[in-house]
């Protein structure tokens, strides 16, 4: 008997973090959306998605570098999707914070280029793009 308040307590305790947990990681999704208004000039989401001047990135977190269909990728990229490289929510904000030095580092290669010339600077930025990519 003596220990029902603590269950409840500590069952309200978890309630509560998960209360406040929801929205944080949410929140970070969201304000990721914006920041990928920054990316839509040359990448589309959604459905019906069309390669543009980058390739469509739905479901992007957990695909192999390189290989959305019908995009024609610098050689480089696809070497390095070849070589093993799978997009995750942490690589993605390596790759977009400087995507020649992320393949040159990669590749182990100082000479290897990126097609995209786009860098995303803000850290802050870059964690929150990452997580609206993974909700995709
Ligand atoms: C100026 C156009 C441009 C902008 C802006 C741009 N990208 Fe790209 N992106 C590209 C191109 C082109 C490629 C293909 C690079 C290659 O083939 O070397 C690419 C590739 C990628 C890839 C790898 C995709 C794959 O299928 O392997 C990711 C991830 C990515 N971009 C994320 C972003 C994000 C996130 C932003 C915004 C913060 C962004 N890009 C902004 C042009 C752009």
């Amino acid at each position: 008997m003596s220990r029902t308040p603590i269950k409840l307590l500590s069952a309200v305790a978890v309630a509560t973090s998960v209360l406040f947990a929801a929205p944080a990681i949410a929140g970070e999704a969201g304000a990721g959306e914006d920041v990928f208004r920054k990316c839509q000039g040359c990448h589309k989401v959604g459905e019906g998605a069309k390669n543009s001047a980058g390739p469509v990135l739905n479901g992007v977190v957990g695909r192999t570098a390189g290989t959305f269909e019908g995009f024609r990728y610098g050689d480089d990229l696809v070497a390095a999707g070849e070589a093993g490289l799978v997009w995750d929510e942490e690589n993605i904000q390596e790759f977009i914070e400087d995507p020649r030095a992320f393949l040159r580092e990669f590749l182990d290669d100082p000479s290897a280029r990126a097609k995209m010339s786009f860098r995303l600077r803000k850290e802050e930025d870059r964690e929150n793009v990452a997580a609206y990519l993974a909700t995709l």
